[in-house]
């Protein structure tokens, strides 16, 4: 075993990866910097054609049915921040994601909202059949949910494609392409599984790519995985949870 060989497999073993110990230079220069990625260079880097061309969106009336979506909290965080990449984690049939679009297109700010899930929904989604707003709403076809098609129908009866890129994928595998690429979020909205490991992890990891100065926020901290999670990371890095309307907030040192 060569040198470089041993040093992978240490690393490995101490829960490592080469791509996760030194992620590959930005895509462009000052990319990964506050303000420096566009729309157009994430759709480059992730979709050989943008999602939403030619999409039939008007097969699926609009259903805009989430949670915690229209909370007061993003318009004033993104009026505060004026975020140019926004991260979203858990994006469901998108109510979170065209709010915050809704509200960048008002305040005529030029952020982009990369709305990472695998719209394959998370446990609570499964435990109960009988669900209409969780299982029955996964809109199973032939056994696999289809909820992604309703996202980008709403996408598009807003009107605010040319705000969001999807990218369907999980939280964990989505953190590690935002490293491989350089790529840091300003603003970043948690709301993906509720489960107190699954969180903490994402706490983790879309804290090392929040940019400097930026906010990391999430819903339901009624839920005990939530806020166990949130209250133990903060703990861990001497971080002070703070509140907005319904929403918690860590912030990061500029
Ligand atoms: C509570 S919903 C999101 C609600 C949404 N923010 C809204 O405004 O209605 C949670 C979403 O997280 C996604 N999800 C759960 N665990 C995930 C994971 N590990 N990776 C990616 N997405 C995940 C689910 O597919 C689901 O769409």
């Amino acid at each position: 075993m060569n040198l470089q060989s041993l040093v992978k497999t240490v690393l490995y073993r101490l829960g490592y990866s080469i791509k996760r110990v030194r992620p590959r230079r930005s895509i462009a220069p000052g990319a990964g910097d506050r303000g420096a990625v566009s729309r157009d260079e994430l759709l480059a880097l992730l979709h050989p054609r943008d999602p939403f061309a030619g999409f039939d969106y008007a097969a699926r009336p609009f259903d805009g049915h989430g949670w915690g979506s229209d909370s007061p909290a993003f318009r004033e965080l993104i009026l505060a921040q004026k975020p140019r990449l926004i991260i979203e984690v858990g994006t469901w049939k998108g109510g979170s994601a065209l709010q915050m679009a809704s509200v960048l297109e008002e305040a005529k700010l030029p952020g982009t909202i990369l709305c990472i899930d695998t719209w394959l929904g998370a446990l609570e989604f499964w435990t109960d059949l009988t669900d209409p707003e969780r299982y029955g709403s996964l809109r199973h076809d032939h056994g696999w949910p289809t909820v992604y098609f309703q996202f980008l129908a709403n996408v598009c009866h807003r009107h605010l494609q040319h705000r969001i890129v999807p990218f369907p994928q999980t939280s964990a595998t989505g953190a590690l392409w935002l490293r491989h690429y350089g790529l840091r979020g300003d603003l970043i909205y948690i709301d993906g599984s509720h489960e107190e490991e699954d969180v903490y992890q994402d706490v983790l990891d879309y804290w090392e790519v929040l940019a400097p100065g930026g906010t990391l926020f999430g819903d339901d901290w009624s839920w005990d995985g939530v806020r166990l999670a949130v209250e133990r990371f903060a703990r861990e890095q001497n971080l002070r949870v703070s509140f907005l309307a319904d929403k918690w907030l860590l912030r990061k040192a500029a």
